[in-house]
């Protein structure tokens, strides 16, 4: 890993615990801007908290995480991020949906909705692009899963984020809408240079979105052993270069991705295989791994 580069994420040595429970475990991340970075990995493995403590809404019990060169100490509406679902107010329309991090973050949130501005057209440059412009004027509930998504995505990306951050975005959607806004958003990071991390628990959907594949794991061994008194928690077991762009979904009945998928559905989510710590396939450039000697008695 080339250590001058100023990485759009950077984490190194990452812990983070709940009372007794280790949830993640020496985490080492380096994100390069313009990747697509897809996070996979079992329930429960740490995805969603390793997304709020990048997110700052959470301190990491030991490491320090940096955005852009700068520490993360407190949530920054710079850093967008997509749920699964909720991130639309229900009482305001689309628009205002859109404009709605711009109200907030001038100070000047009392003002009557602007009606001829620099935000508007900004706000109606995002609908356009998200494919919403002839549904400003509607409200949530009226419309389908895909377009409140396609809203959720302009609401972050008119606060212009370094990073966008999607924890199962597309998780509540049926498959064919799924599949619509996969594509979408390749096509929205291709054209926009998007820094994008991407978190699922959907195995194909990773590998198809990603530019990057990293695998979060609990299901791993090293040398601290197997006793109960090891409180083992979640780790990068795999970290791939994908393909660059797809722009079909033709690719997900290829034999060779079906292969691929079966070797990261055992390497990261199959109880029974513990790769070792030194084993891990981290094949992707940025990726770097310090053990502590716990880990890795054998070497130190
Ligand atoms: N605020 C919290 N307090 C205690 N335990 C938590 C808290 N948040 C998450 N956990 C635990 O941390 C583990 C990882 O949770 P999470 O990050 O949500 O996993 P994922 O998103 O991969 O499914 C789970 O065992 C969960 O119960
Ligand atoms: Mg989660």
């Amino acid at each position: 890993m080339d250590t001058n580069k100023i990485n759009k994420i950077y984490l190194q040595d990452i812990e983070k615990c709940y009372g007794d429970k280790r949830v993640l475990d020496n985490i080492d991340l380096s994100v390069s801007t313009g990747e697509l970075c897809a996070l996979v990995g079992p329930s429960g493995c740490g995805k969603s908290t390793l997304l709020r403590l990048i997110l700052g809404q959470e301190p990491p019990t030991k490491g320090n995480i940096i955005i852009e060169g700068s520490p993360v100490s407190f949530p920054d509406h710079n850093r967008g991020i997509i749920f699964q679902k909720y991130s639309l107010f229900p009482h305001l329309s689309v628009l205002e949906n859109v404009l709605l991090g711009k109200r907030l973050s001038s100070g000047r949130w009392w003002l009557p909705w602007p009606k001829n501005n620099e935000w508007l057209d900004e706000a109606m440059a995002y609908l356009e692009q998200v494919r919403l412009s002839d549904a400003i004027n509607k409200f949530p509930y009226e419309l389908s899963g895909g377009m409140q998504q396609r809203v959720a995505i302009a609401q972050a990306l008119i606060m212009k984020p370094p990073v966008l951050l999607m924890d199962e975005p597309f998780g509540a959607l049926d498959p064919d809408t799924r599949e619509d806004l996969q594509l979408f958003l390749l096509d929205l990071w291709e054209t926009e240079k998007l820094t994008i991390f991407f978190i699922t628990h959907d195995l194909e959907e990773a590998c198809f979105v990603g530019s990057r594949l990293l695998v979060l794991s609990q299901y791993y061994s090293d040398d601290r052993g197997e006793s109960y008194n090891v409180n083992r928690g979640g780790k990068i077991v795999a970290d791939y270069q994908l393909e660059s762009v797809v722009s079909s979904t033709e690719i997900k009945q290829n034999t060779n991705f079906k292969d691929f998928i079966s070797t990261v559905r055992e390497e990261g989510f199959e109880p029974r295989v513990r790769q070792h710590v030194r084993d891990f396939n981290l094949h992707h450039p940025d990726s770097f791994q310090t053990l502590t000697a716990e880990e890795n008695r054998v070497h130190n």
